[in-house]
Formats: C-alpha cells, structure tokens, sequence
C-alpha cells in the first residue's frame, strides 16, 4: 500500500502531557515522533524529554529508570544523565566516557501544557507558543481533557479548520459561516461569524482560531460564552496522530452557568470530531485537488504548512 500521505512529520511544537500529570520525580514512556521516548520531572521540578534507550548498554530507561535529584538513573548499571542528557556519572568507573550522552529533544511548559519540538532534521525551535491569560485564572474553569487516537496527520487534520464547505455535509450546520484567513509567519488566524441558537433566538457568535504550526491551535468562540479551545495534534508516526481538545470556560462567576454552556459547546465539538473522524482515517491526501475558487483558504493553508516540512 503506499502512504497516504507524503510528507515526513512536520517542525513544530507538539503535546507530551498534561503539566499536572507529571509530578516530581516521575518516569513516562512515551512513543511519538515514529520514537521511544521517555518524559520524567526532575526533583526541581523541570520536565525532561529523552530518547528512551540508554546510550550503554541499551536498557529502555522508561522500565525502571529512577529520577535522582535531578540526574535520571538508569536501572540497568546506574549510570546517571543530567537534563541535558550529558553522562554524569558511572558509578564504577573513574572516568566518564566523554561521548556518553542521552538524545534530549527540546521542552516547554505553556498554558498547562508540556509540549516538545519536533524538526525533520534536527534544527532548533524556529518559533514559540505564547502563553495564555486564561491559564490558572479563577474567572476560567480548569481543561475538560478530551483525546482521540487518529490514522491522520497534523496537515490533514488542520486543514478542516479551512474547510468551509465541509461543515454543512459532514457537520450538518445550515449555513456554512463566513470566515477569512490571515497567515502571519508561522501562525495561521480565521476568523468566522455566524448566528448561534439559543432558547431565547438566535445570537451572534463567533470562533476566532489561531494556529502555530502544525500540531498547535487556539479557538476562542464568543457569543454565549466565552469557551478557549486548544487543539492538540501530537504524531505518532507518519500516520496517526493523538488527537486532544482541551477546554476552558470563562465562568464570569457564574459557575454552573458556565459548566453548563460549556457542556453544550463541548459536546457539540466532540460530535464535530467523531464526524470528521471516518473521514480523515480514509481519505487520501491529494497533491492537485480539484478545488473551487471558494476554497482558495485550502491552497493557502497547505502553502503556509511547506515552511514545516525543511
Ligand atoms: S544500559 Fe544503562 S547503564 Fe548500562
Ligand atoms: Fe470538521
């Protein structure tokens, strides 16, 4: 079968876990980036993401490995790496072997978030994620966590987001919204307006999206309330992807207000996704689409997402 997609994985920022499901001291296995990776928090408290076979003897320090202050042991014949992955220490020998070192890939923790960069060949971030001012705010309510295991990638997935015609065949909505697409550098912005429903009528609402690269994406919807969404697309390999949303709502003191339109925005979105899914898991990725002069906002998205693949 040939790929379905022909890209490698793409430069970017990408999702490893949750800040707060990673504590002091503890050792995950990981297996992104076609990798098998290990994420541990040292004593100090800062989040280190490593290939996970020692440079030894081989051992998977993800099965066993300990957290020691802020050196990672391995289980096998305790030698020791810092986070930069430099060899520390070996425990039985004078002189520690000058080449000894563990493959570290770059880690940042944004907005509750740890996320790693990701480059085909190796090459050192080319951008950042900001923070946001939702993030441990009392007026927004801490992320409902929702995660899908996907046979897609990044490009594929983003590239509904600049889809319009889609929604209303696939999503069933009965208008498609009015939306324009900026790109800036290595972010791409929409911005679309349209009528929700509510009890009392229809209100105008919108969903303004801004996406960093290809595994990261903002969505702020106005209207009934306002709901931050951030998209998450981690690769596993060449053809599946986690997929995660996590979602925060402005609780303008009214809590179970909040809880209770953001269930309903949720569960909307969650529909959304279960609805693109047989989609994006079958489709093929066409190099010359035959596309309309309204969906120019495709051509642009897949131009903008070249810079991700050097
Ligand atoms: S394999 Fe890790 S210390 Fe020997
Ligand atoms: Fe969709």
């Amino acid at each position: 079968m040939p790929s379905r997609f022909p890209f490698p994985i793409p430069a970017g920022w990408f999702f490893v876990s949750y800040s707060d499901e990673l504590d002091p001291g503890q050792v995950k296995t990981l297996r992104y980036f076609g990798r098998e990776l290990i994420l541990y928090r040292e004593q100090s408290g800062s989040a280190r993401l490593a290939d996970a076979y020692c440079p030894h003897l081989g051992a998977h320090l993800g099965h066993g490995g300990v957290v020691d202050g802020d050196r990672l042991r391995c289980p096998f014949h305790g030698w020791q790496f810092d986070g930069s992955g430099r060899c520390a220490e070996v425990p039985y020998a004078e002189r520690v072997p000058s080449t000894a070192k563990l493959e570290t890939w770059p880690v940042v923790e944004r907005n509750g978030f740890i996320l790693t960069w990701h480059h085909p060949t190796g090459a050192p971030p080319f951008f950042e994620i900001p923070e946001l001012d939702h993030f441990q705010n009392p007026d927004w309510t801490p992320y409902d966590r929702y995660e899908w295991e996907i046979a897609s990638c990044c490009q594929e997935i983003f590239e509904n987001s600049a889809d319009g015609a889609h929604f209303r065949y696939v999503h069933g909505t009965r208008t498609t919204p009015a939306t324009e697409y900026e790109v800036i550098g290595y972010r791409m912005l929409t911005r679309s307006r349209m009528k929700m429903p509510t009890p009392r009528g229809p209100i105008d609402g919108g969903i303004d999206g801004d996406v960093y690269g290809p595994g990261y994406g903002v969505f702020r919807f106005t209207g009934i309330i306002e709901t931050l969404l951030i998209n998450l697309i981690t690769p596993i390999d060449e053809e599946h992807v986690e997929f995660r949303y996590a979602i925060s709502v402005n609780n303008r003191g009214d809590e179970s207000n909040a809880r209770g339109v953001g269930r309903a925005i949720t569960a909307d979105l969650v529909k959304q996704t279960s609805e693109d899914i047989p989609i994006w898991e079958n489709k093929l990725h066409l190099e010359t689409p035959l596309l309309c002069p309204e969906e120019a906002p495709i051509a642009m998205w897949r131009k903008h997402m070249r810079q991700f693949y050097p």
